[in-house]
C-alpha cells in the first residue's frame, strides 16, 4: 500500500481542536483506501515557544524535512503579542516555514456550498446558482518579506519600515501557477494589482501580459485592488482565477471566506516547485472562540483534502472528502460560525461535525 510522511502541526488557539478532526478523517481515509499517512507531530507558533523555547524549534524544521507535507493548523495569540515581532509566532514560525519550503503559491478555493447560501454575508439572490473563486496569492515575496524592514531610530523619532520587492521571476512563476489552474476551470485570470501607485505593480502587470501570451485559451483582466474588494462583494460571479501579490491575496481571500459562509470554511494549499506544500486554513487561532470546542473544523478537513489531492495525487479520496463535507452540510449541520437557525439545521460543535464527515465518508 502507498505510504505518505505527514508533519502535523497543530500550533495555537483552534489548531488542536480543528487538527484532531482532521486526523481522524485521515483515519477515515485510511481505512477506505490503501494508503497510510505516517504523521509526526512537531510543535509550532506559541506551542514551540512554549514547550522549546522557539516558536520555530530546529526539530520541527528537521521533522518537516523528512515529510512529504506539512499539515498546518493555525499560529498566534494574546499571550505572545507582547515578543519581540520576529519571535512571535506569525513571525518567527508561519513566515519562516513558507520561506525556507519555497512555498510560494497559495491557493485558497472560495467556494459557495449551496446549503450555506443563508450563512453567506451575500444577498441570496447576488449568490444564486453559486460562485467559484481561486485566489492565486504569492506567498513568499513582496511587502511580508522584502528589505529593509523594521523599527528605526528612538521615540518620537522612529520610524516603521516595511518594503515591497517583486522580481520578474516571483512574478513570472506565480503568474504561470494562476493560468494553468485557470486551464482547468473556466480559463478567465483576473490579476489583482495598485499599478496607478505602486512600481512593482507596474512591473506585476507588465510581466502578467507577457506570460499571458504562452496561455491565448485564458482570458486576462486587470482590476484595481480596492475596485477589487468592492466587485468581490457586489457580484463574485465575475471571478473565475484572482492572481495577486502577497499582502493583496491576505485580505482578498479573508474576504472571499465570509462570501461562502465564514472564514472557518477556507482551506488553502501552499505549494512549492514539485510535490512539496503545507496545508493550512485560511484563518487563523480565533482566540475568541479558542477552547470552547466550537470552531469549524471544515477548513482544516479541506486542507487535508488539498494535501491529498496536491501532494500525494489521491484525487478520489480528496474527492471522497469533499463529498462528506457537502453531504453533512446539506443534512444540516452547523458550527455556530455557519448556524442560522433555519428549518433544518442544527447547531453542533467542533467533534460532533468532524465525526458527522467521518461517518459521511
Ligand atoms: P482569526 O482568523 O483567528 O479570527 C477571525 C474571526 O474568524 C474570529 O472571530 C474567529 O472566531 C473566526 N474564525 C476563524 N476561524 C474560525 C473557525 N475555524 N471556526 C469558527 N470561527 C472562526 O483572525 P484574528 O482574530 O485576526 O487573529 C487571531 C490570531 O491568529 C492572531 O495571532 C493572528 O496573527 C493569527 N493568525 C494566524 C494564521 C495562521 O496561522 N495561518 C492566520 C490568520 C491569523
Ligand atoms: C494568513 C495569515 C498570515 C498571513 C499571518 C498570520 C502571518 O493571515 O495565512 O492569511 O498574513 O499570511
Ligand atoms: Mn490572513
Amino acid at each position: 500500500s502507498k505510504s505518505f510522511k505527514v508533519a502535523v502541526l497543530p500550533g495555537d488557539g483552534i489548531g488542536p481542536e480543528v487538527m484532531a478532526e482532521a486526523l481522524q478523517v485521515l483515519d477515515a481515509v485510511e481505512k477506505k483506501y490503501d494508503v497510510r499517512f505516517e504523521r509526526t507531530f512537531a510543535n509550532v507558533g506559541g506551542a514551540g515557544i512554549d514547550l522549546e523555547g522557539k516558536a520555530l524549534p530546529q526539530t520541527t524544521v528537521d521533522i518537516c524535512k523528512a515529510s512529504d507535507a506539512i499539515l498546518f493548523g493555525s499560529v498566534g495569540g494574546p499571550k505572545w503579542e507582547s515578543l519581540p515581532p520576529d519571535e512571535q509566532p506569525e513571525r518567527g514560525a508561519l513566515l519562516p516555514l513558507r520561506k525556507i519550503f519555497g512555498l510560494y503559491a497559495n491557493l485558497r478555493p472560495a467556494i459557495i456550498f449551496p446549503a450555506l447560501t443563508g450563512a453567506s454575508s451575500l444577498k441570496e439572490e447576488v449568490i444564486a446558482g453559486g460562485f467559484n473563486v481561486l485566489v492565486v496569492r504569492e506567498l513568499t515575496g513582496g511587502i511580508y518579506f522584502s528589505q529593509p524592514k523594521g523599527i528605526e531610530g528612538q521615540g518620537r523619532e522612529r520610524i516603521g519600515i516595511d518594503t515591497m520587492r517583486y522580481s520578474v521571476p516571483e512574478i513570472e512563476r506565480i503568474t504561470h501557477v494562476a493560468f494553468q489552474a485557470a486551464r482547468k476551470r473556466d480559463k478567465r485570470v483576473m490579476s489583482i494589482d495598485k499599478a496607478n501607485v505602486l512600481s512593482t505593480s507596474v512591473l506585476w502587470r507588465e510581466v502578467v501580459e507577457t506570460v499571458a501570451k504562452e496561455y491565448p485559451d485564458v482570458k486576462l483582466s486587470h482590476m484595481y485592488v480596492d475596485n477589487a474588494a468592492m466587485q468581490l462583494v457586489r457580484w463574485p460571479k465575475q471571478f473565475d482565477v484572482i492572481l495577486c501579490e502577497n499582502m493583496f491575496g491576505d485580505i482578498l481571500s479573508d474576504e472571499a471566506a465570509m462570501l461562502t459562509g465564514s472564514l472557518g470554511m477556507l482551506p488553502s494549499a501552499s505549494l512549492a516547485e514539485g510535490s512539496f506544500g503545507m496545508y493550512e486554513p485560511s484563518g487563523g487561532s480565533a482566540p475568541d472562540i479558542a477552547g470552547q470546542g466550537i470552531a469549524n473544523p471544515i477548513a482544516q478537513i479541506l486542507s487535508a483534502s488539498m494535501m491529498l489531492r496536491y501532494s500525494f495525487a489521491l484525487v478520489e479520496a480528496a474527492d471522497a472528502i469533499d463529498a462528506a463535507v457537502e453531504k453533512v452540510l446539506n443534512q444540516g449541520l452547523r458550527t455556530g460560525d455557519i448556524f442560522q437557525d433555519r428549518p433544518g439545521e442544527r447547531k453542533v460543535n467542533t467533534k460532533e461535525m468532524g465525526a458527522a464527515i467521518v461517518a459521511a465518508l
